[in-house]
Protein backbone atom coordinates (compact mmCIF):
# COMPACT_ATOMS: atom_id res chain seq x y z
CA UNK A 1 0.00 0.00 0.00
CA UNK A 2 0.83 3.42 -1.01
CA UNK A 3 1.92 5.46 2.37
CA UNK A 4 0.15 4.88 5.68
CA UNK A 5 -3.52 5.97 4.34
CA UNK A 6 -5.27 3.27 1.63
CA UNK A 7 -7.52 5.72 -0.80
CA UNK A 8 -9.86 3.10 -0.33
CA UNK A 9 -11.42 1.34 2.70
CA UNK A 10 -13.55 -2.37 1.48
CA UNK A 11 -15.34 -3.44 4.32
CA UNK A 12 -16.50 -6.87 3.88
CA UNK A 13 -13.95 -9.98 2.37
CA UNK A 14 -17.11 -11.53 0.79
CA UNK A 15 -17.22 -11.86 -3.11
CA UNK A 16 -18.48 -8.57 -3.74
CA UNK A 17 -15.93 -7.01 -1.49
CA UNK A 18 -12.73 -8.93 -2.75
CA UNK A 19 -13.94 -8.65 -6.49
CA UNK A 20 -14.37 -4.65 -5.74
CA UNK A 21 -10.79 -4.74 -4.03
CA UNK A 22 -9.49 -6.18 -7.09
CA UNK A 23 -11.06 -3.87 -9.49
CA UNK A 24 -9.62 -0.72 -7.40
CA UNK A 25 -6.01 -2.21 -6.85
CA UNK A 26 -5.51 -2.76 -10.45
CA UNK A 27 -6.17 0.79 -11.07
CA UNK A 28 -3.61 2.04 -8.94
CA UNK A 29 -5.83 2.70 -6.34
CA UNK A 30 -4.32 1.35 -2.26
CA UNK A 31 -7.03 -0.70 -1.18
CA UNK A 32 -7.31 -1.63 2.88
CA UNK A 33 -10.08 -4.65 2.92
CA UNK A 34 -11.30 -4.86 6.43
CA UNK A 35 -13.10 -8.45 7.60
CA UNK A 36 -14.27 -8.82 10.86
CA UNK A 37 -14.56 -12.42 10.59
CA UNK A 38 -11.01 -15.16 11.03
CA UNK A 39 -11.06 -15.15 7.32
CA UNK A 40 -12.57 -13.86 3.91
CA UNK A 41 -14.36 -15.42 1.53
CA UNK A 42 -16.24 -18.27 3.94
CA UNK A 43 -19.67 -18.39 2.05
CA UNK A 44 -17.82 -18.93 -1.47
CA UNK A 45 -15.74 -21.89 0.43
CA UNK A 46 -19.56 -23.25 1.36
CA UNK A 47 -21.41 -22.62 -1.61
CA UNK A 48 -22.43 -25.50 -3.96
CA UNK A 49 -21.75 -27.44 -1.41
CA UNK A 50 -18.14 -26.81 -1.35
CA UNK A 51 -17.87 -26.34 -5.18
CA UNK A 52 -18.91 -23.29 -5.60
CA UNK A 53 -21.99 -22.49 -8.07
CA UNK A 54 -19.96 -19.19 -9.06
CA UNK A 55 -22.34 -18.15 -11.68
CA UNK A 56 -25.14 -19.20 -14.19
CA UNK A 57 -24.73 -18.98 -18.33
CA UNK A 58 -28.50 -17.30 -18.07
CA UNK A 59 -27.76 -14.52 -15.75
CA UNK A 60 -29.91 -11.91 -16.69
CA UNK A 61 -31.97 -8.89 -14.81
CA UNK A 62 -35.24 -11.22 -14.96
CA UNK A 63 -33.54 -13.57 -12.56
CA UNK A 64 -33.55 -11.05 -9.68
CA UNK A 65 -35.67 -9.56 -7.35
CA UNK A 66 -35.35 -5.88 -6.34
CA UNK A 67 -38.22 -3.08 -5.54
CA UNK A 68 -36.36 -1.64 -8.35
CA UNK A 69 -36.08 -4.51 -10.82
CA UNK A 70 -34.05 -2.30 -13.54
CA UNK A 71 -31.61 -1.54 -11.29
CA UNK A 72 -29.20 -4.53 -11.54
CA UNK A 73 -29.26 -3.89 -15.85
CA UNK A 74 -26.15 -1.41 -15.84
CA UNK A 75 -24.07 -3.57 -13.67
CA UNK A 76 -25.04 -7.08 -14.85
CA UNK A 77 -24.55 -6.03 -18.53
CA UNK A 78 -21.17 -4.13 -17.63
CA UNK A 79 -19.58 -7.31 -16.15
CA UNK A 80 -21.55 -10.66 -17.28
CA UNK A 81 -21.01 -13.99 -16.11
CA UNK A 82 -19.16 -14.59 -19.73
CA UNK A 83 -16.54 -11.73 -18.19
CA UNK A 84 -16.29 -14.26 -14.80
CA UNK A 85 -15.88 -17.23 -16.70
CA UNK A 86 -12.95 -16.22 -18.76
CA UNK A 87 -11.21 -15.44 -15.39
CA UNK A 88 -12.09 -18.39 -14.04
CA UNK A 89 -10.46 -19.97 -17.26
CA UNK A 90 -7.41 -17.60 -17.26
CA UNK A 91 -6.65 -19.24 -13.91
CA UNK A 92 -7.30 -22.82 -15.08
CA UNK A 93 -10.39 -23.51 -12.71
CA UNK A 94 -11.83 -26.66 -14.46
CA UNK A 95 -15.76 -26.37 -14.19
CA UNK A 96 -19.26 -28.03 -15.20
CA UNK A 97 -22.26 -27.03 -15.94
CA UNK A 98 -25.13 -29.07 -13.61
CA UNK A 99 -28.39 -28.13 -14.56
CA UNK A 100 -30.08 -24.97 -15.82
CA UNK A 101 -27.02 -23.55 -16.73
CA UNK A 102 -25.61 -23.39 -13.56
CA UNK A 103 -21.42 -23.17 -13.30
CA UNK A 104 -19.50 -25.54 -10.65
CA UNK A 105 -16.21 -26.36 -9.93
CA UNK A 106 -15.38 -29.71 -10.86
CA UNK A 107 -13.06 -29.48 -7.92
CA UNK A 108 -13.26 -27.29 -4.83
CA UNK A 109 -14.76 -23.52 -3.92
CA UNK A 110 -11.24 -23.38 -2.28
CA UNK A 111 -9.81 -22.52 -6.37
CA UNK A 112 -12.40 -19.69 -6.89
CA UNK A 113 -11.16 -18.08 -3.45
CA UNK A 114 -8.15 -18.83 -3.60
CA UNK A 115 -8.28 -16.94 -7.76
CA UNK A 116 -9.47 -14.19 -5.82
CA UNK A 117 -6.97 -13.54 -3.07
CA UNK A 118 -4.05 -14.35 -6.04
CA UNK A 119 -5.53 -11.17 -7.54
CA UNK A 120 -5.96 -9.52 -4.20
CA UNK A 121 -2.01 -10.11 -4.07
CA UNK A 122 -1.20 -8.91 -7.58
CA UNK A 123 -3.40 -5.73 -7.33
CA UNK A 124 -1.80 -5.04 -3.90
CA UNK A 125 -4.64 -5.13 -1.73
CA UNK A 126 -4.14 -5.34 1.85
CA UNK A 127 -6.49 -8.04 3.87
CA UNK A 128 -6.97 -7.55 7.40
CA UNK A 129 -8.92 -10.20 9.29
CA UNK A 130 -10.35 -10.24 12.72
CA UNK A 131 -10.76 -6.68 12.25
CA UNK A 132 -14.01 -4.47 13.32
CA UNK A 133 -14.98 -1.13 11.80
CA UNK A 134 -16.38 1.17 14.98
CA UNK A 135 -17.51 4.23 13.35
CA UNK A 136 -17.50 6.11 9.74
CA UNK A 137 -17.10 9.80 9.68
CA UNK A 138 -17.71 11.69 6.71
CA UNK A 139 -15.18 14.80 6.78
CA UNK A 140 -15.90 16.66 3.38
CA UNK A 141 -13.39 15.18 1.52
CA UNK A 142 -13.31 11.56 2.65
CA UNK A 143 -14.11 9.44 5.75
CA UNK A 144 -12.21 8.76 9.39
CA UNK A 145 -12.81 5.28 9.74
CA UNK A 146 -12.29 4.13 13.51
CA UNK A 147 -11.38 0.42 13.18
CA UNK A 148 -10.50 -2.05 16.04
CA UNK A 149 -6.62 -1.39 14.76
CA UNK A 150 -6.49 2.01 14.94
CA UNK A 151 -7.82 4.64 12.91
CA UNK A 152 -7.47 5.68 8.95
CA UNK A 153 -8.80 8.02 6.38
CA UNK A 154 -9.95 7.31 2.82
CA UNK A 155 -11.26 8.74 0.07
CA UNK A 156 -13.53 5.60 -0.44
CA UNK A 157 -15.53 3.36 1.59
CA UNK A 158 -17.47 0.34 0.11
CA UNK A 159 -19.58 -1.52 2.13
CA UNK A 160 -20.09 -5.14 1.08
CA UNK A 161 -20.59 -6.32 4.78
CA UNK A 162 -23.91 -8.95 2.90
CA UNK A 163 -27.03 -9.49 4.45
CA UNK A 164 -28.15 -11.42 7.61
CA UNK A 165 -28.22 -14.89 6.50
CA UNK A 166 -25.92 -17.60 8.18
CA UNK A 167 -25.06 -15.43 10.87
CA UNK A 168 -22.58 -18.46 12.06
CA UNK A 169 -20.51 -17.44 9.08
CA UNK A 170 -19.87 -13.91 9.99
CA UNK A 171 -23.31 -11.83 8.67
CA UNK A 172 -24.05 -8.81 10.53
CA UNK A 173 -26.46 -6.03 10.04
CA UNK A 174 -23.60 -3.35 10.10
CA UNK A 175 -24.19 -2.38 6.27
CA UNK A 176 -27.73 -1.52 6.68
CA UNK A 177 -26.62 0.69 9.82
CA UNK A 178 -24.12 2.68 8.04
CA UNK A 179 -27.01 2.90 5.42
CA UNK A 180 -29.26 4.90 7.57
CA UNK A 181 -26.19 6.81 9.85
CA UNK A 182 -25.75 8.38 6.07
CA UNK A 183 -29.62 8.53 5.63
CA UNK A 184 -30.30 6.47 3.10
CA UNK A 185 -33.32 3.97 2.80
CA UNK A 186 -33.29 0.30 4.07
CA UNK A 187 -36.47 -1.99 2.76
CA UNK A 188 -37.70 -4.79 5.36
CA UNK A 189 -35.06 -7.89 4.89
CA UNK A 190 -36.24 -11.23 5.32
CA UNK A 191 -34.90 -14.59 4.62
CA UNK A 192 -35.21 -15.90 1.02
CA UNK A 193 -34.23 -18.80 -1.08
CA UNK A 194 -34.71 -20.74 2.68
CA UNK A 195 -36.77 -23.97 3.51
CA UNK A 196 -40.19 -23.28 4.16
CA UNK A 197 -41.66 -24.49 7.68
CA UNK A 198 -45.20 -26.19 8.16
CA UNK A 199 -47.21 -26.68 11.49
CA UNK A 200 -49.97 -27.89 13.48
CA UNK A 201 -52.20 -30.06 10.95
CA UNK A 202 -50.81 -29.36 7.80
CA UNK A 203 -47.31 -30.46 9.20
CA UNK A 204 -48.79 -33.91 10.76
CA UNK A 205 -50.15 -33.95 6.84
CA UNK A 206 -46.80 -34.86 5.78
CA UNK A 207 -45.52 -36.25 8.98
CA UNK A 208 -43.89 -39.62 8.06
CA UNK A 209 -42.34 -38.27 4.57
CA UNK A 210 -39.02 -36.58 5.38
CA UNK A 211 -36.26 -37.53 3.26
CA UNK A 212 -38.74 -37.79 -0.08
CA UNK A 213 -37.74 -36.07 -3.19
CA UNK A 214 -40.08 -35.56 -6.09
CA UNK A 215 -40.20 -33.36 -9.06
CA UNK A 216 -42.96 -30.36 -8.75
CA UNK A 217 -43.54 -26.63 -9.79
CA UNK A 218 -43.97 -24.88 -6.92
CA UNK A 219 -45.82 -22.03 -7.15
CA UNK A 220 -47.29 -18.59 -5.29
CA UNK A 221 -48.09 -15.18 -6.01
CA UNK A 222 -48.17 -15.79 -9.84
CA UNK A 223 -44.80 -17.19 -9.82
CA UNK A 224 -43.56 -20.81 -10.29
CA UNK A 225 -40.31 -23.01 -10.21
CA UNK A 226 -40.09 -26.30 -11.69
CA UNK A 227 -37.97 -28.25 -9.90
CA UNK A 228 -36.94 -31.09 -7.14
CA UNK A 229 -38.96 -30.99 -3.80
CA UNK A 230 -38.06 -32.17 -0.98
CA UNK A 231 -40.40 -33.36 2.70
CA UNK A 232 -38.28 -32.41 5.84
CA UNK A 233 -38.70 -33.16 9.84
CA UNK A 234 -39.97 -28.99 9.51
CA UNK A 235 -41.86 -28.98 6.21
CA UNK A 236 -40.83 -28.56 2.64
CA UNK A 237 -37.25 -27.90 0.95
CA UNK A 238 -35.23 -28.74 -2.41
CA UNK A 239 -34.85 -26.36 -4.78
CA UNK A 240 -38.32 -25.61 -6.36
CA UNK A 241 -39.17 -24.72 -2.98
CA UNK A 242 -35.77 -22.61 -1.99
CA UNK A 243 -37.00 -20.52 -5.01
CA UNK A 244 -40.49 -20.15 -4.60
CA UNK A 245 -39.62 -19.30 -1.22
CA UNK A 246 -38.27 -15.77 -2.03
CA UNK A 247 -41.73 -15.27 -3.91
CA UNK A 248 -43.60 -16.14 -0.90
CA UNK A 249 -44.98 -14.50 2.82
CA UNK A 250 -46.68 -15.71 5.34
CA UNK A 251 -50.21 -16.33 5.05
CA UNK A 252 -49.62 -16.52 0.91
CA UNK A 253 -51.14 -20.01 -0.74
CA UNK A 254 -48.66 -22.04 -1.80
CA UNK A 255 -49.27 -24.67 -4.40
CA UNK A 256 -47.28 -27.68 -5.42
CA UNK A 257 -48.10 -29.09 -9.03
CA UNK A 258 -47.01 -33.12 -8.26
CA UNK A 259 -47.29 -33.97 -11.68
CA UNK A 260 -45.58 -30.88 -13.28
CA UNK A 261 -44.82 -33.11 -16.67
CA UNK A 262 -48.47 -33.89 -17.44
CA UNK A 263 -51.75 -33.01 -17.16
CA UNK A 264 -53.01 -35.00 -14.32
CA UNK A 265 -56.66 -35.66 -14.99
CA UNK A 266 -55.90 -36.70 -19.25
CA UNK A 267 -53.09 -39.04 -17.44
CA UNK A 268 -55.91 -40.50 -15.04
CA UNK A 269 -58.80 -40.82 -17.59
CA UNK A 270 -56.33 -43.20 -20.33
CA UNK A 271 -54.71 -45.16 -16.94
CA UNK A 272 -58.59 -45.86 -16.30
CA UNK A 273 -59.27 -46.84 -19.72
CA UNK A 274 -56.31 -49.30 -19.67
CA UNK A 275 -56.64 -50.72 -16.51
CA UNK A 276 -59.88 -50.23 -14.86
CA UNK A 277 -59.75 -52.71 -12.10
CA UNK A 278 -56.51 -51.06 -10.71
CA UNK A 279 -56.76 -49.38 -7.13
CA UNK A 280 -56.01 -45.85 -7.70
CA UNK A 281 -53.34 -45.78 -5.53
CA UNK A 282 -51.00 -48.28 -7.35
CA UNK A 283 -51.97 -46.19 -10.02
CA UNK A 284 -50.71 -42.49 -8.56
CA UNK A 285 -47.58 -44.98 -6.72
CA UNK A 286 -46.45 -45.15 -10.79
CA UNK A 287 -45.89 -41.31 -10.85
CA UNK A 288 -45.02 -40.31 -7.46
CA UNK A 289 -42.72 -41.53 -4.38
CA UNK A 290 -44.78 -44.35 -3.35
CA UNK A 291 -45.28 -43.04 0.38
CA UNK A 292 -46.34 -40.02 -0.81
CA UNK A 293 -49.29 -41.31 -2.76
CA UNK A 294 -50.33 -43.85 -0.22
CA UNK A 295 -50.29 -40.58 2.02
CA UNK A 296 -52.34 -38.63 -0.48
CA UNK A 297 -54.72 -41.71 -0.57
CA UNK A 298 -55.17 -41.13 3.10
CA UNK A 299 -55.16 -37.50 3.44
CA UNK A 300 -58.17 -37.62 0.72
CA UNK A 301 -59.57 -41.08 1.17
CA UNK A 302 -59.13 -41.86 -2.55
CA UNK A 303 -60.04 -45.58 -2.00
CA UNK A 304 -60.95 -48.24 -4.41
CA UNK A 305 -60.31 -48.92 -7.91
CA UNK A 306 -60.59 -46.71 -11.03
CA UNK A 307 -63.56 -47.70 -12.34
CA UNK A 308 -65.05 -46.90 -9.45
CA UNK A 309 -64.95 -43.21 -10.24
CA UNK A 310 -67.19 -41.26 -12.48
CA UNK A 311 -64.71 -39.30 -14.79
CA UNK A 312 -65.57 -35.81 -13.06
CA UNK A 313 -64.26 -37.51 -10.13
CA UNK A 314 -60.78 -37.93 -11.58
CA UNK A 315 -61.13 -34.63 -13.44
CA UNK A 316 -61.28 -33.49 -9.75
CA UNK A 317 -58.14 -35.47 -8.26
CA UNK A 318 -55.85 -34.39 -11.21
CA UNK A 319 -56.90 -31.41 -10.39
CA UNK A 320 -55.72 -31.50 -7.04
CA UNK A 321 -52.81 -33.58 -7.88
CA UNK A 322 -51.64 -30.40 -10.54
CA UNK A 323 -52.02 -27.69 -8.05
CA UNK A 324 -51.85 -29.40 -3.96
CA UNK A 325 -52.16 -26.19 -1.54
CA UNK A 326 -49.50 -26.62 1.38
CA UNK A 327 -50.17 -24.30 4.29
CA UNK A 328 -46.63 -22.97 4.99
CA UNK A 329 -46.69 -21.17 8.53
CA UNK A 330 -43.10 -19.81 7.81
CA UNK A 331 -39.50 -19.84 6.99
CA UNK A 332 -36.45 -21.69 8.48
CA UNK A 333 -35.39 -17.94 8.57
CA UNK A 334 -31.69 -16.41 7.99
CA UNK A 335 -30.14 -19.32 9.99
CA UNK A 336 -30.72 -21.82 6.76
CA UNK A 337 -31.21 -18.86 4.08
CA UNK A 338 -28.94 -18.80 1.41
CA UNK A 339 -29.86 -14.74 0.96
CA UNK A 340 -31.41 -11.71 2.58
CA UNK A 341 -34.40 -10.23 0.75
CA UNK A 342 -34.62 -6.00 0.54
CA UNK A 343 -31.65 -3.74 2.39
CA UNK A 344 -30.18 -0.85 0.90
CA UNK A 345 -32.68 0.99 -1.53
CA UNK A 346 -31.53 1.55 -5.04
CA UNK A 347 -33.26 4.99 -4.90
CA UNK A 348 -30.26 6.70 -3.31
CA UNK A 349 -27.97 4.63 -5.27
CA UNK A 350 -26.11 5.07 -8.30
CA UNK A 351 -26.84 1.56 -10.91
CA UNK A 352 -23.72 2.31 -13.02
CA UNK A 353 -21.17 2.70 -10.10
CA UNK A 354 -23.06 1.64 -6.74
CA UNK A 355 -22.25 5.23 -5.43
CA UNK A 356 -24.55 6.76 -3.11
CA UNK A 357 -26.67 9.78 -4.71
CA UNK A 358 -26.29 11.00 -1.39
CA UNK A 359 -22.49 11.07 0.14
CA UNK A 360 -20.15 10.82 -2.73
CA UNK A 361 -17.10 7.96 -2.14
CA UNK A 362 -19.60 5.71 -0.37
CA UNK A 363 -20.57 2.75 -1.89
CA UNK A 364 -23.09 -0.29 -1.44
CA UNK A 365 -22.33 -3.40 -3.32
CA UNK A 366 -23.53 -7.03 -3.20
CA UNK A 367 -26.09 -8.67 -1.17
CA UNK A 368 -26.46 -5.61 1.51
CA UNK A 369 -28.23 -4.33 -1.41
CA UNK A 370 -32.05 -4.65 -2.27
CA UNK A 371 -31.22 -6.70 -5.31
CA UNK A 372 -31.54 -10.48 -4.51
CA UNK A 373 -30.71 -13.20 -7.30
CA UNK A 374 -32.45 -16.69 -7.57
CA UNK A 375 -30.86 -20.07 -6.60
CA UNK A 376 -28.13 -20.88 -9.11
CA UNK A 377 -25.30 -18.62 -8.93
CA UNK A 378 -27.32 -15.50 -9.56
CA UNK A 379 -26.37 -14.43 -6.10
CA UNK A 380 -22.55 -14.65 -6.54
CA UNK A 381 -23.04 -13.01 -10.65
CA UNK A 382 -24.60 -10.34 -8.54
CA UNK A 383 -21.54 -9.95 -5.93
CA UNK A 384 -18.85 -10.07 -9.11
CA UNK A 385 -20.93 -7.63 -11.10
CA UNK A 386 -22.00 -4.46 -9.01
CA UNK A 387 -18.30 -5.09 -6.99
CA UNK A 388 -16.79 -4.81 -10.67
CA UNK A 389 -18.92 -2.03 -10.81
CA UNK A 390 -17.67 -0.42 -7.61
CA UNK A 391 -14.37 -1.12 -8.45
CA UNK A 392 -13.89 0.94 -11.63
CA UNK A 393 -14.42 4.26 -9.90
CA UNK A 394 -13.96 4.18 -6.48
P1 LIG B 1 -20.99 -11.99 1.94
O1 LIG B 1 -21.99 -12.30 3.01
O2 LIG B 1 -20.46 -13.10 1.14
O3 LIG B 1 -19.73 -11.25 2.57
C1 LIG B 1 -19.85 -10.24 3.51
C2 LIG B 1 -18.62 -10.24 4.35
O4 LIG B 1 -18.66 -9.12 5.22
C3 LIG B 1 -18.52 -11.47 5.23
O5 LIG B 1 -17.22 -12.03 5.08
C4 LIG B 1 -18.74 -10.94 6.63
O6 LIG B 1 -18.04 -11.65 7.62
C5 LIG B 1 -18.23 -9.53 6.48
N1 LIG B 1 -18.78 -8.58 7.45
C6 LIG B 1 -20.05 -8.48 7.90
N2 LIG B 1 -20.14 -7.48 8.77
C7 LIG B 1 -18.90 -6.92 8.87
C8 LIG B 1 -18.37 -5.85 9.62
N3 LIG B 1 -19.12 -5.15 10.45
N4 LIG B 1 -17.05 -5.56 9.47
C9 LIG B 1 -16.26 -6.27 8.64
N5 LIG B 1 -16.72 -7.32 7.91
C10 LIG B 1 -18.03 -7.63 8.02
N6 LIG B 1 -24.81 -17.87 -4.23
C11 LIG B 1 -24.50 -18.32 -5.46
O7 LIG B 1 -24.58 -17.54 -6.42
N7 LIG B 1 -24.10 -19.62 -5.65
C12 LIG B 1 -23.99 -20.51 -4.61
O8 LIG B 1 -23.57 -21.65 -4.80
C13 LIG B 1 -24.36 -20.06 -3.31
N8 LIG B 1 -24.34 -20.91 -2.25
C14 LIG B 1 -24.62 -20.44 -1.00
C15 LIG B 1 -24.57 -21.32 0.09
C16 LIG B 1 -24.86 -20.86 1.35
C17 LIG B 1 -24.86 -21.82 2.51
C18 LIG B 1 -25.15 -19.49 1.57
C19 LIG B 1 -25.42 -18.95 2.94
C20 LIG B 1 -25.21 -18.63 0.49
C21 LIG B 1 -24.96 -19.08 -0.80
N9 LIG B 1 -25.02 -18.23 -1.90
C22 LIG B 1 -24.74 -18.71 -3.15
C23 LIG B 1 -25.31 -16.79 -1.74
C24 LIG B 1 -23.97 -16.02 -1.76
O9 LIG B 1 -23.09 -16.63 -0.85
C25 LIG B 1 -24.17 -14.57 -1.37
O10 LIG B 1 -25.18 -13.99 -2.14
C26 LIG B 1 -22.86 -13.80 -1.58
O11 LIG B 1 -21.86 -14.40 -0.79
C27 LIG B 1 -23.02 -12.35 -1.23
O12 LIG B 1 -21.75 -11.76 -1.33
P2 LIG B 1 -21.40 -10.45 -0.47
O13 LIG B 1 -19.93 -10.25 -0.68
O14 LIG B 1 -22.34 -9.38 -0.78
O15 LIG B 1 -21.68 -10.87 1.03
Amino acid sequence: MKGSEPDVIVIGGGAAGLMCAIEAGRRGRSVWLIEHANRVGKKILMSGGGRCNFTNLEASPQNYLSANPHFCKSALAGFTQWDFIARVQEHGIAYHEKELGQLFCDESSKQILQMLLDDCAQAGVRITTKTDVLAIRNTGNGFAVETSVGAVTAESVIVASGGLSFPTMGATGFGYELARQFGHEVLPTRAGLVPLTLSGKPMDEIDGLSGIACPVSASANNVSFRSAALFTHRGLSGPAILQISSYWKPGDALHLDLLPDRDATDWLLQYKRRKPAARLAACLAEALPQRLAQRLCELEHWDGVLQDYPDSSLGAIGAMLNQRPFKASGTEGYRTAEVTLGGVSTDGLSSKTMESKRVPGLFFIGEVVDVTGWLGGYNFQWAWSSGFAAGQVC
